[in-house]
């Protein structure tokens, strides 16, 4: 499912909404937020669709204007709503038409993964990625790749304690 550019207190609401119907996943599987920049990951999304490639159902898709409109909170509500692995798709280096926002987006995860380590999440669950408009085949590659390491780190048990 693709959910638009939400302000943060929709965002959560959609994803916990979407997680709660079991979306496309299966129970128990993993649930995955991509939260994909309209220029590059998102068209690489369609791309891949075009191609008939396939990816995971486990991706649910958050079209962002830009990477770098992907907030701290963004990702950390992600996570509380149910996700149990999150990435951020956007252009190539030198490619953002922001500037520098998919650079924010990558220093912004790089921080953060230290935050989730510090809260007791593997700090892998968090990824960034630079996907350009034409490559469906990366989009679906790092859609499978993202799933099967998430996966392997099972799902996200909080303690409700
Ligand atoms: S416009 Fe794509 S990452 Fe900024």
């Amino acid at each position: 499912m693709v959910v638009f550019s939400y302000p943060i207190a929709l965002l959560a609401e959609v994803v916990s909404v979407e997680f709660q119907n079991g979306g496309t996943s299966p129970v128990e599987e993993p649930r995955i937020i991509a939260f994909c920049c309209m220029y590059c990951a998102y068209a690489a999304a369609d791309a891949a669709g075009s191609m008939r490639l396939n990816y995971p159902p486990n991706v649910h898709i958050v079209l962002m204007p830009c990477s770098g409109r992907v907030d701290d909170l963004f990702i950390l509500k992600a996570f509380e709503s149910g996700a149990d692995g999150v990435y951020i798709a956007g252009c190539e280096e030198g490619s953002c038409h922001f500037v520098s926002g998919n650079l924010r987006a990558k220093r912004r995860v790089f921080f953060l993964k230290r935050i989730l380590e510090e809260i007791g999440i593997e700090p892998e669950r968090l990824e960034m990625f630079h996907i350009s408009a034409s490559q469906g085949g990366l989009f679906a590659r790092v859609a499978k790749e993202m799933t099967e390491k998430v996966r392997l780190l099972g799902i996200i048990k909080w303690n409700k304690s």
